[in-house]
C-alpha cells in the first residue's frame, strides 16, 4: 500500500521536532480527522530557509509528508519554498494511496502557514502566497474517511 520511501520516512521521520526562536512557524489541522501539524522555519536575512522541523500529530502518511516536506524546503528561497506543494512532495514519496492524498496538503498547507507567519513578522509580503487556513478541511467536498 505505501513505497518504501513512505515507510522510510514514516520510520525513520527527518527534522522532528522544534526550532528555537523560528523566523516562521506554520500550525495547520483538518477537523475531519483530527490531525495536526505544525512546521518551523528558520530564515535567514537573504530570505535563504536554512532550517525545517516539523511537529505533527497525525497519521503515518502526514508524519512521512511532513518528514520529506522539510527535507524539501531546506538550502530552499522562499519562492522556491512555495513551490514545494503536496505533489511536488508525493512525487518525492513515490506517491501516496488516494485515500491518503489529503495528508499531504496538511504539509503543503503548514508550510504556507509558516511562511505567512514570517511575512507578518517582518512586515513583507511575498509574491504569490495567500493567506493559508487553519483547517485545511474547510470548504472541502464531502469525503469519505
Ligand atoms: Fe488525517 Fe492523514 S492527515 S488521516
Amino acid at each position: 500500500m505505501y513505497s518504501e520511501k513512505v515507510m522510510d520516512h514514516f520510520q525513520n521521520p527527518r527534522n522532528m521536532g522544534e526550532i528555537e526562536d523560528a523566523s516562521g512557524v506554520g500550525t495547520v489541522g483538518n477537523a475531519k480527522c483530527g490531525d495536526i501539524m505544525r512546521i518551523f522555519l528558520d530564515i535567514d536575512d537573504e530570505g535563504i530557509v536554512r532550517d525545517a522541523k516539523f511537529k505533527t500529530f497525525g497519521c503515518g502518511a502526514a508524519v512521512a509528508t511532513s518528514s520529506m516536506a522539510t527535507e524539501m524546503v531546506k538550502g530552499k528561497t522562499i519562492q522556491e519554498a512555495l513551490q514545494v506543494t503536496n505533489k511536488a512532495v508525493m512525487e518525492a514519496l513515490d506517491g501516496l494511496p488516494p485515500v491518503k492524498v489529503h495528508c499531504s496538503l496538511l504539509a503543503e498547507e503548514a508550510i504556507h502557514a509558516a511562511l505567512w507567519d514570517y511575512a507578518e513578522k517582518h512586515h513583507i509580503v511575498i509574491e504569490g502566497l495567500q493567506k493559508p487556513k487553519n483547517d485545511i478541511s474547510e470548504g472541502e467536498e464531502e469525503e469519505q474517511y
